[in-house]
């Protein structure tokens, strides 16, 4: 696997996946296919050998520069995408746009050159789960954690697009033979995360003064995994995992919001209680966690940034050495929360 197309590695984990390549896999060449949009910065990439990484600022959607780019490629990982749930339920249309329609233009250049892809979605595509007190198993017990057996149940018009775009590639594997993996993953945390997102935004409130907002009374619980951790299962799944197969992904880090907060709070010498609760998601999902057990059994995996205190201190420092990356939009996207009461 000589040359590989990062769609999205401009963007959060799509840019931390293109610098665990460039550091772990010294034969690859990266080309990363970008529209950067809002959430996309090239800044994201700076630094990295030209030799290595090749930006094309483009649209996934654009079938003739995807055929052209597909065409000299070994591997398609797709992670661009429209990704935030919130931005879905005001305007739903760039996400059936980018994560259905993109992806099919994806699918269509790879089964004409035969092209190994590989999808990279979310967690979300099986909706939500009970939160553990209320479960027999106390959380843990048989279905009371997503696996690649969970039937799908999306709940917002991000979560439904990408479960859409993932019943697309499963079409295009068993109907026209195309050599792909799914990974599904958890909530990722870590540096260059857009800080429309929970984490950096909360961090970034207190860097600006501003209160922390804690959606409804913060009980909904995520699965939080380092985006590191993240890179290097997409890496083991690309290379070693079955053609056809579903991989979730997942580092058992389940915490509800509010304690995140706290976590939030205590880390960066606030009082405990510094925040305001602020109006809820519609729709909110409850409770994500993940059984990752296929691919510790079927492909060795393990995660490496299991201390999610110590991962979370790490994100605070990166956020606070780096104002200039977020500062110029911290305004915008507040102004923009403000309009829903959030
Ligand atoms: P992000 O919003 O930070 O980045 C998305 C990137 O895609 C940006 O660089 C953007 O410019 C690019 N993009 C958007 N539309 C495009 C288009 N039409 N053509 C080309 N590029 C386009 O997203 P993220 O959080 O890094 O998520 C990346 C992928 O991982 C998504 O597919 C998402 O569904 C999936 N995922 C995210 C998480 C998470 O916790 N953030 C967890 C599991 C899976
Ligand atoms: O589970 C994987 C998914 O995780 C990915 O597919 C998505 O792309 C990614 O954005 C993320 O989705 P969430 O909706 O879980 O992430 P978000 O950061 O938006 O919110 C995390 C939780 O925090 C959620 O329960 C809502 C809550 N929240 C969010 C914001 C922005 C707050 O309480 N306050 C906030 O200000």
């Amino acid at each position: 696997m000589k040359n590989i197309i990062v769609t999205g590695g401009a963007g959060f984990i799509g840019s931390n996946f293109v610098h665990y390549v460039v550091d772990n896999h010294p034969e690859v060449h990266i080309t990363v296919l970008d529209k950067l949009t809002y959430a996309g910065n090239k800044e994201n990439l700076a630094g990295l050998p030209s030799d290595r990484v090749e930006l094309i600022v483009g649209d996934i959607v654009d079938a003739e520069l995807v055929d052209r780019l597909v065409k000299d490629a070994d591997a398609v990982v797709h992670y661009a995408a429209e990704s935030h749930n919130d931005n879905s339920l005001n305007d739903p249309l760039p996400f059936v746009e980018t994560n259905i329609m993109g992806t099919y233009m994806l699918l269509e250049a790879c089964r004409k050159y035969d092209v190994r892809y590989h999808h990279v979605s979310t967690d979300e595509v099986y909706g939500d789960l009970p939160l553990r007190e209320d479960l027999p198993g106390n959380g843990d017990g048989p279905g009371e954690k997503f696996t690649a057996e969970t039937s799908y149940n999306p709940s917002s018009p991000y979560s439904s697009t990408k479960a859409g775009s993932d019943l697309l590639v499963k079409a295009w594997v068993r109907s026209f033979g195309l050599k792909a993996t799914i990974s599904n993953c958890s909530n990722n945390y870590g540096p260059y995360q857009h800080i429309e997102k929970f984490i950096p935004r909360q961090i970034t409130n207190i860097l600006s003064g501003i209160q922390p907002k804690l959606y409804g009374e913060g009980k909904n619980v995520r699965d939080w995994i380092h985006t590191n951790d993240h890179s290097s299962a997409v890496w083991e799944i690309l290379t070693k995992g079955r053609i056809g197969e579903t991989y979730l992904i997942g580092a058992d880090g389940e915490e509800n919001n509010k304690q995140v907060l706290e976590m939030i709070l205590e880390l960066m010498n606030q009082p405990k209680d510094a925040y305001e609760h602020v109006t809820d998601r519609v729709g909110h999902d409850l409770r994500y966690a993940i059984d990752s057990r296929k691919l510790h059994e079927e492909l060795g995996w393990t995660p490496q940034y299991t201390n999610f205190h110590d991962g979370l201190a790490d994100t605070i420092k990166w956020y606070t050495d780096n104002k200039d990356w977020w500062l110029p939009e911290k305004e915008a996207v507040e102004a923009s929360y403000s309009k829903n009461g959030q």
